[in-house]
């Protein structure tokens, strides 16, 4: 059985005031939560204190991105040990946003999944098509080249460190979810691709998260699909009530 892995991702939303004041309400409403990991990913502005406000709760933290250098001349960069400086022990890597806005590709994100992870984080590694490619019949093609590309090199230890997040990039802040059937046709495939490149054992414990418009009216239907395993969760994580009733959609 795979735990299902509930993550929100802030994105650049909540000033660290904000950001303690979701936690402080999060805590309480799953603090009874053990079949479900639970992870957030504030701004790295906010990290060192919702690492403290996190204490020793149920909730794990996690970064956004992660560079591939541990320290140096790399301005504006954030490296997995200053990650895990701050308590992270998850981070993102390869979310459509950095691939869009910060023209990342899957070989520069396969460079970011190794070095986060040999540094010693765990990883929710993003892959998802667009509309056009999902229109031009092309979605198959693009999903076996970010799992092909992205987890090209990694080690069958590895993977106890690493889940895969499918977010359809027409479904992420669009409102617009994929159906249940969808999300589980698309995580089946990927599943098939890893278990082609990395054999069955790996593919049958990877977890593979749904993300794309996840609310908590849709959560438990889409987490209810035998091969969606959690849920990377944007907008509706940034508010304590509605990211705690997907984590119970999980359970
Ligand atoms: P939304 O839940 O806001 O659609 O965002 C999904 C996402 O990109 C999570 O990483």
């Amino acid at each position: 059985m795979r735990k299902p892995l509930v993550a929100g991702n802030w994105k650049m939303n909540l000033l660290v005031g904000e950001a303690i004041e979701m936690i402080e309400a999060l805590k309480p409403l799953v603090a009874d939560v053990d079949a479900v990991d639970i992870v957030v990913c504030p701004t790295y502005t906010a990290l060192h204190a919702v690492s403290q406000a996190l204490g020793n709760s149920n909730i794990a933290l996690g970064g956004q991105d992660a560079y591939v250098k541990e320290n140096g001349a790399y301005t504006g960069a954030i490296s997995p040990q200053m990650l895990m400086d701050v308590g992270c022990t998850w981070t993102i890597i390869g979310h459509s946003e950095r691939r869009q806005y910060f023209k990342e590709v899957n070989g520069f994100l396969n460079e970011k999944l190794k070095f986060a992870l040999a540094a010693g984080l765990r990883v929710m590694f993003c892959i998802g098509e667009t509309l056009e490619e999902r229109k031009s019949g092309k979605m198959n093609e693009i999903l076996t080249r970010h799992v092909t590309e992205g987890l090209r090199g990694l080690a069958e230890a590895d993977f106890e460190r690493v889940a895969i997040a499918y977010e359809p990039v027409w479904a992420i802040g669009t409102g617009v979810t994929a159906t249940p059937d969808q999300a589980e046709e698309a995580h089946i495939f990927v599943r098939n691709v890893v278990k082609d490149q990395f054999g069955g054992t790996i593919s049958e414990q990877l977890r593979i998260q749904y993300g794309g418009s996840v609310k908590p009216e849709n959560a438990a239907e889409l987490m209810a699909k035998p091969n969606v395993d959690g849920a990377l969760v944007g907008g509706a994580s940034l508010k304590a009530d509605s990211f705690a009733a997907i984590v119970r959609g999980a359970l």
